[in-house]
């Protein structure tokens, strides 16, 4: 029995759908625990490409696939997804499972993300516009509404009549907007349809999710997002709204931290951020370009172009302790193929002039301190075969395993599942 947690170590869009992909090949169930569709996992398999939102990516294997209580669920965009998937003749039904106390995301949340950002004007986050901060004030603000509320339709009438007088007030007298206010009945009739298509799919998922724990099942728990995007221990206010953490697959799943057997941090070879924040090691020049053009660096959910920097190897070593990683898979190491030099960072300046090796409380005004190894300058993308990777490359990852203090697990070469060397098949699923 294994109870494995996928992280990111960074900024999220490290690869962890590639790697939740692979490992799902040997696991019984894939759990998502936070965040919602801001997240998007990509996977390749043969020559296609797939993007997911918020069922987790372990549907591809057609494995039993559950979005935990600490999901916040748009239930429009999760029906999207399942046709899709259903399209592919993946047989939702069977493998999706959606727990009851899950939040919903409401058509006010998704307003308001988008009208709070404007508000904020140069001091916005740079949401993914998805409705998820708010969802989460009100979750934590107790006016949410969960799943299960949808089961009662008398009892969520209530809920909502109470609920969308007090959304339509903030919509007039906060946001000072135009826009028609949220109707009741409208919103209603769409999460009746919504209902129809999804009721099989919901249950308790904490019953069985620890039901397949006690059957001695391997779990792998799917992290969205990132380390530094988690709310208390990320670049703060720059952050998501949920802990991105591995510690939050307890809470966000239902599940004891004693059952957790590892956690595998999922981590790039160098450095991407999409929104607002501070970001030590962006590059501004032609090897940022360079990342991103190579790397495809684009928001698998916006599409925005991501921001591209050297390895922070203060980021990652942080992770590792605030994760307990246990291993690393590093991803997109082929895209540093054609680069001379290599740097990473291994500490920060301070304003005042003072060197830290560890993370300050503020990453705004740091200037890092390189590293500088030598690059492989050839071919490396699509290996398999650990004894052909170039030295340096070897080098290289041994240099970042002992900067943040974590073995390398896995060495990925490329996007697609094969293109991936896992050095110990069995330390996962003993
Ligand atoms: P939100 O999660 O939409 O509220 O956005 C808050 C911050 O997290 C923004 O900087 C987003 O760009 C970032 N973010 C949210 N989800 C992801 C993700 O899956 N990958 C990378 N960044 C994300």
């Amino acid at each position: 029995m294994a109870c494995v947690i996928i992280v990111g170590t960074q900024w999220g869009d490290e690869g962890k759908g590639k790697i939740v992909d692979l490992l799902t090949e040997r696991a019984d169930a894939v759990v998502r625990y936070q965040g919602g569709n801001n997240a998007g996992h990509t996977v390749m398999f043969g020559n296609k490409t797939f993007v997911t939102h918020l069922v987790p990516s372990g549907i591809l294997r057609k494995t039993t696939s559950i979005l935990g209580n600490g999901v916040v669920i748009d239930l429009a965009e999760l029906i999207k997804e399942i046709d899709v998937l259903e399209q592919m003749d993946i047989a939702v039904e069977n493998y999706l499972r959606i727990s009851d106390r899950a939040q919903l995301v409401m058509p006010w949340h998704k307003t308001f993300d988008r009208l709070g950002e404007e508000q904020k004007g140069t001091k916005k986050i740079g949401t993914t516009g998805r409705g998820i901060g708010p969802a989460y004030e009100d979750k934590i603000g107790r006016s949410g509404i969960r799943v299960g509320d949808l089961l009662d339709p008398e009892h969520f009438r209530t809920l909502l009549e109470e609920i969308v007088d007090k959304k339509n007030q903030q919509l007039e007298h906060y946001y000072k907007s135009d826009e028609p206010p949220f109707s009741t009945e409208l919103i209603f009739s769409e999460f009746a349809n919504h209902l129809k298509k999804l009721e099989p799919y919901i249950c308790d998922s904490v019953m069985l999710l620890n039901q397949l724990v006690e059957q001695g099942k391997n779990i792998l728990f799917e992290g969205a997002q990132g380390t530094f995007l988690d709310v208390d221990h990320g670049t703060y206010p720059f952050v998501t709204s949920s802990n991105t953490l591995a510690g939050g697959a307890c809470a966000g799943a239902g599940i004891g931290p004693t059952r957790i057997t590892d956690v595998l941090g999922i981590v790039k070879a160098y450095t991407t951020r999409v929104g607002s924040g501070p970001f030590p090691t962006e590059l501004f020049d032609k090897d940022g370009e360079l990342l991103q053009s190579e790397g495809n660096e684009f928001g698998a959910t916006t599409g925005r172009p991501r921001r591209c920097g050297w390895f922070d190897a203060l980021l990652v070593r942080q992770a590792v302790r605030l994760n307990g990683v246990t291993g690393m898979a590093v991803m997109k190491l082929d895209v540093l193929d054609n680069f001379e030099t290599l740097k990473i960072a291994v500490g920060y300046r301070l304003a005042n002039g003072e060197l830290r090796e560890n993370l300050p409380r503020s990453l705004e005004s740091v200037t890092p301190v390189y590293e500088e190894m030598p690059g492989w300058n050839r071919k490396t993308a699509g290996i398999t075969d650990y004894e052909q990777l170039p030295p340096e490359m070897l080098a290289y990852l041994d240099r970042l395993s002992e900067l943040v203090g974590a073995p390398v697990s896995i060495i990925s070469t490329g996007p697609k599942r094969e293109e991936s060397i896992v050095l110990n098949p069995d330390q996962l699923w003993r």
